[in-house]
This record gives structure tokens, sequence and C-alpha cells, in this order.
């Protein structure tokens, strides 16, 4: 394996702490080259759920908020500052209701359907296809578009494929042509279904294998270069009981016409029927969350274990396209719009999901984030009727993780402390680390532990360092819209370059990132 080897010169960062003897190391695995980390791990998810879109990057035409072509502007430009790869639409479990053909064509002539799966609040269905793909176009992000096969047909979802791709005289491409869009869109990643298990159909996993083979046969008779996702499992609850069966089930049957499998772990602190408050909450529901967060590690490495026994070469990937955390909505919000506040707890559980994610990166290459605007763990909240908007702590995880995008995964471990509250225990420390096409190498690492700055020993040569940190000194710190700065991502100063490594100390509850040269 290749090593930084860089000529100890002088730090370029901020005065050094005093010298302490690190408490944890980074251990770099012997002799293994690691895989890319596929930028797609940093996608986001928007769904047709509460103000995620409408009200949200969907303000119309008319708007008196800076947008473009009815996109809201102050969101795409925050979001095209961290680098958006890809974005999943229009759901989740909307997905399986949605009718494409009632979202393109005219806006005054489409017609306005309830949304079931949420609220049942009218879809006037003014954002449809045409303004996703211009959504996907502002971001310089890769669309990720799901079909219905719930409550939808082979034929209709190789209609909606066939308006998207075909650039020949079918009946479709007309079609699009007729609404304006001359040329066919580029895209690859499709999801055929979502959550069929549940909310997608209810169903068991032979029937959707078999469903799913019906279903991509027609879709790469329209269109070649599709990446086509099928629908994992349920992760069951927080982790425990994750079908392992499903996986099984639709490797064995359905694996060879996939390119991607798709997993979904929600970080709930409580349970499903009294989550918890996304603000109010004391340190064991810290380190309830937290620990709850590591375990999305065992759900890939679960899946991916049975997934080996059917594809050892890995060539299909894990898309873990749901994650993040899922409180109680904010007061006086409905309960369906699934609203909620971000504080620096997310901001931990971001950091420790991506770290996850990174260390693995052989198989899991896409992710997306649930969700974008306004919707769970969001990187931008924003007030009602198109007011102030807001970046989240969330948002910060994301600009700290950049320099993953594309890097080489440095394989590692880390060795640490544990952290303990009222008889729980968990490693108090995560970590991933990379190599950029420069030659950089970052090191992503989070501090669980609510009292204890932690020194860490990185083994790494280098001659110019840079860190930017997360923290704050309350748990439960956010940004509010009087207050949008109260959390943001900082410069970490915390760095000392020695002989041979590069001690960080780490503080405590927090995220940070450090660069080095
Ligand atoms: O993200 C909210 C919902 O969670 C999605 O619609 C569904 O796929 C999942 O159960």
């Amino acid at each position: 394996m290749k090593r930084l080897l860089l000529l100890l010169v002088m730090a370029a960062v901020a005065a050094p702490a005093a010298a302490q003897s690190p408490e944890a190391r980074l251990v770099l695995l012997p002799d293994t080259t690691g895989p890319q980390i596929s930028r797609h791990m940093y996608g986001l998810f928007a769904e047709h759920l509460g103000r995620d879109i409408y009200d949200g990057f969907w303000v119309g035409e008319g708007a008196r908020v800076p947008h473009v072509r009815g996109i809201r502007k102050d969101i795409v430009d925050a979001l095209n500052e961290v680098g958006i790869p890809n974005i999943r639409w229009p759901g989740g479990c909307f997905a399986d209701i949605y009718h494409w053909r009632d979202g393109v064509g005219p806006r005054a002539q489409r017609p306005a359907v309830p949304n079931r799966f949420w609220g049942h609040v009218l879809e006037d269905n003014s954002f449809g296809t045409h303004e996703f793909m211009d959504l996907a176009e502002q971001l310089g992000a890769e669309p990720y578009l799901a079909g219905n096969v719930g409550s939808g047909t082979v034929q209709e979802m190789s209609d909606w494929v066939e308006y998207l791709k075909a650039s020949d005289e079918s009946p479709m491409a007309k079609l699009r042509r007729e609404h304006g869009r001359q040329d066919p869109w580029e895209f690859r990643f499709f999801g055929v279904g979502n959550e069929s298990w549940g909310c997608g159909g209810n169903m068991r996993a032979q029937f959707y294998a078999d469903l799913y083979r019906q279903y991509a046969t027609y879709l790469r008779q329209y269109a070649q270069g599709l990446y086509l996702i099928a629908a994992g499992p349920s992760a069951g609850y927080g982790g425990y009981g994750s079908d392992l069966e499903w996986t099984d089930i639709l490797m064995r049957d359905a694996g060879r016409m996939m390119d991607g499998y798709s997993l979904h772990y929600y970080t709930v602190t409580h349970n499903w029927t009294t989550k918890g408050s996304a603000t109010l909450f004391d340190e064991s529901e810290w380190m309830l969350t937290l620990k709850k967060s590591t375990w999305v590690d065992s759900v890939i490495t679960a899946h991916a274990s049975v997934m080996d026994r059917y594809d050892p070469e890995q060539r299909i990937a894990i898309v873990f396209d749901e994650w993040g955390t899922w409180h109680d909505g904010e007061p006086g919000t409905p309960g369906w719009a699934l609203y909620q506040q971000n504080t620096l707890r997310d901001a931990l559980v971001a950091g420790i999901t991506l770290n996850s994610f990174n260390n693995h990166a052989d198989r899991v290459r896409v992710a997306n984030l649930a969700q974008t605007v306004n919707v769970l763990q969001a990187l931008v909240l924003t007030e009602e009727d198109a007011g102030r908007m807001l970046l989240t702590p969330t948002y910060d995880v994301f600009h700290l993780f950049r320099p993953h995008h594309d890097a080489e995964l440095i394989p590692s471990v880390i060795e640490g402390p544990e952290y303990q509250y009222g008889g729980e225990r968990m490693p108090a420390l995560t970590a991933s680390s990379s190599r950029g096409s420069d030659g950089s190498v970052t090191v992503t690492l989070t501090n669980a532990d609510t009292r204890r700055a932690i020194p860490v020993s990185l083994p790494f040569e280098a001659s110019d360092v840079s860190g930017m940190v997360v923290t704050a000194d309350e748990l439960n710190a956010h940004n509010t819209f009087d207050d949008p700065d109260r959390l943001r991502r900082a410069a970490f100063g915390d760095i000392e370059i020695r002989e041979g490594e590069v001690v960080v100390t780490l503080p405590p509850r927090s995220v940070v990132a450090v660069t080095m040269r």
C-alpha cells in the first residue's frame, strides 16, 4: 500500500496545543489498496412529502423569493457549495403512488390528486419530470428516479423511461418534444420500486424478485445504460431484525439483472411510536441515538456478506438510498410533514454514518440522506411561505467530508477509548481516511464523548495540515431563523505535526476533518 511520504517542514495551522500523548490512534490496514469512495455516496433524497418540494425547492414561477424557473435559488446556491452528486426523487413511499403522466405537459392542465401517503394534501403536480430534471441540472447532480411498482404497471414505467431517454420517433419521445424538450435527458440511476416489502406493496421477497425481473426486462429494452436499483429489505428496528432472507432471495433470483441494491436505515432514538424530540433531549438520549447510528455498520456488513455469496466480485453496489435521524416532528407542525430541527447530535450521526459508508466503499457506492429540505435530517430548513432559510449542522458535516468525493479510501481502523454514560457504552470515536488525486490525505473523525477531548495519532508524515470542526458547548445546539449561525463549521487548529505522525486533539462532541499534505 502506498504511504504518504512528505518532508516534515512546518505546520501551516494555528499554534498547536501543548504536546499530549495520544489516547487513540488511527491504524492503517497493511497491504490493502483502497477502493474509490464514490462521490455518489454523498447524494440526497427529495420526496413529495411535507415541505421538501412544495414550499421547499419549488416556489413556483410567480414567487417573490429569488428563483430560477420556479426553483428556489438560495437553496440551490447553498447545495452547490457542498457539491451534490445525485438526487433521488419522487419518493420514498410516494414513488409507488406516483403516476408520471400527471406531472408533464402544461401545468394548468395537470390533475390535482391527494397525496395519500403524506397528509392527503392536494398534490397539484406543478413539480413533475421536467421540473425535477431542471432541479438536478441546476444542482449539477445526476438524477436518480424511483419508479412505481406498487400501483403502476410495467407499461407505465417503461413509457416513462422512453419519455426520458428516447431520441427516436417513438410515441413517448414525440410526447416529450410536444412538451418542449427536444433532446432526451442524460441519466442512469433508476429505482424499480421502493420498500416493496412495506409501503411499496407489502410484497413477499419472491413475488418482488419476479416483478423486478419483469420490470427490468422492459426497462432495458427502452434504454441502454440504465443503472437499475432493486428495492432492498426492511432494516428492522434499530438494525436488529434486518431481513437477510429478502436479500438472499433477491440476490439469488434477480441479482443478475441489478446494478444496485437498496438499503435503508433510520436512526430513531426510542421507537417508532415515540421517537424522541429533535431538540429536547438529555445525555442518555444523546448516547442512545449515537449508539444506534453506529449500527448502520452492522446493517451493511450483514447484507454485504449475503451479497458476497452470490456476487463475490462485488459487481452489485449497495445503494444506501435512505438514511438519517427520524425524530418526532417539531411542535406545531403536522406529524406527517416530518419537519424536524437538526442539532449537534444530528451532525454526529451524519459523521458516524458517512465514516461507515466510506469504510465500506467496496460495496456502498451510492447513498442518499433523507431528506434535503424541511424533511427529516435535512441540510436546509425554510420558514413557511418561502420565508427565511438556514443551513443545518448536517449541511456543514457534508462540507467537511467533501474531500472524500471520488478519493481513494485508505483502509484503516481507529483504536481509542469508550464513551460511557448511564450504564451504556460505545466507542467514542469513528474515522475514515482517503487520498485525493492531488496526493493530499483527509481524515474525518467523530468524538461522541460529551466531556473528554481525545488526542488521536494519525500515522502520516505531513508538512502542511488544515482542519475544520463542527462542535458546540450544548448537545442540542442548533440554528434558528433568528440565529442561523449558532452552529456552523469553524477552522480547527488543535493539530500538532510530529515526525511520522500528526496528532489532532478532538474536542468533546465533535466532527473534525483534517487534510494533510
Ligand atoms: O423518508 C421517509 C419515508 O421513509 C420514505 O418515504 C420511505 O421510503 C421510508 O419508509
